[in-house]
């Protein structure tokens, strides 16, 4: 059987191009996570936490954003003071207000007057309280948010609904798609692997990791889906075993193209 090293240089080319157009590919996906699952919970951190995806794939039933915001992270807005631990009764009936109003399933007439858009008890609130002055297309201050504007109801109504998290319809959407495409990188790569003189226990072994990741990380994702956060487990493994098993296979392809001197029979 040849060896990717008795190939001719054409072939090594296409190996090391492929590998290199595959790891700007990776790089790509891990910078796209970073701006969609990995925010999931509010905060950045370098790669998705368990929370961050079990609030991507399963939504927190049975409660809001908003609410998980209000009674968290934001409470601090309704305190004079920005301190989420002194409010005064008058704040703590707003902040009271704001969420009884969410888990009557936030009605627009509370919020403004439909036809005049003058805001009423809860836009009121949200106004006084300063939530707008983060949370407006136009808001420019330090920490704001403008992208989650709150001026408008259908602003406010976007995170005062239940999050059920990715519908079944994105999922199936995003499942085919990686399982093609991550199938058919893991082909490309598996043949260059095949061709090294590695043993052939480590070549099958970084072969079916490849695609054994590919179908952990999604199943994991309708795992996460329907059985909630206990699950992140299987999404965390299966790209922790896909980053490694393509890195792995990439070095064994160019290390047999490019370090590996070609068996004499050649
Ligand atoms: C000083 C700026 C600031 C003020 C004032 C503020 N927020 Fe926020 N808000 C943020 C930032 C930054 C985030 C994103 C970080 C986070 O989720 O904790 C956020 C996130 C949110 C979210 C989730 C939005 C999303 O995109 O996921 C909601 C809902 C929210 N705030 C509600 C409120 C309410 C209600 C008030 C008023 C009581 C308020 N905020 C006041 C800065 C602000």
């Amino acid at each position: 059987m040849r060896r990717l090293s008795q190939l001719d240089g054409p072939f090594k080319a296409l190996v090391t191009m492929f590998t290199i157009v595959l790891s700007c590919g990776f790089g790509v996906a891990h910078l796209y996570l970073h701006h969609t699952v990995d925010r999931a919970d509010g905060k950045e951190d370098l790669v998705p936490t368990a929370r961050d995806i079990a609030l991507h794939y399963h939504g927190e039933p049975g409660t809001t954003r908003f609410r998980t915001k209000v009674l968290g992270s934001m409470k601090k807005y309704f305190s004079a003071e920005e301190d989420p631990g002194k409010l005064t009764p008058e704040e703590e009936a707003d902040h009271a207000a704001v969420l009884d109003w969410d888990a009557r399933g936030a009605p627009e007439a509370e919020y403004w007057d439909p036809a005049t858009k003058d805001y009423a008890k809860i836009g009121n609130i949200l106004l006084n309280r300063g939530c707008f002055d983060c949370h407006a297309p136009d808001a420019v201050g330090k920490g704001s948010k403008p992208k989650s504007p709150l001026d408008t109801y259908a602003g406010v109504k976007k995170f005062a609904t239940e999050n059920t998290g990715m519908s079944t319809g994105e999922l199936l959407m995003l499942s085919h798609i990686h399982l093609l495409g991550m199938g058919l990188m893991f082909l490309g790569l598996g043949f260059a692997v095949a061709l090294t003189s590695f043993s052939a226990r480590l070549r099958a072994g970084v072969i079916c990791a490849g695609f054994a990741s590919v179908l952990l990380d999604i199943g994991g994702w309708w795992a996460v889906k329907y059985g909630g956060a206990n699950w992140t487990w299987l999404v965390l493994a299966g790209g922790l075993l896909m980053g490694a098993a393509f890195a792995l296979g990439a070095l064994m392809a160019l290390h047999e193209c490019w370090l590996r001197k070609p068996p004499p029979d050649a």
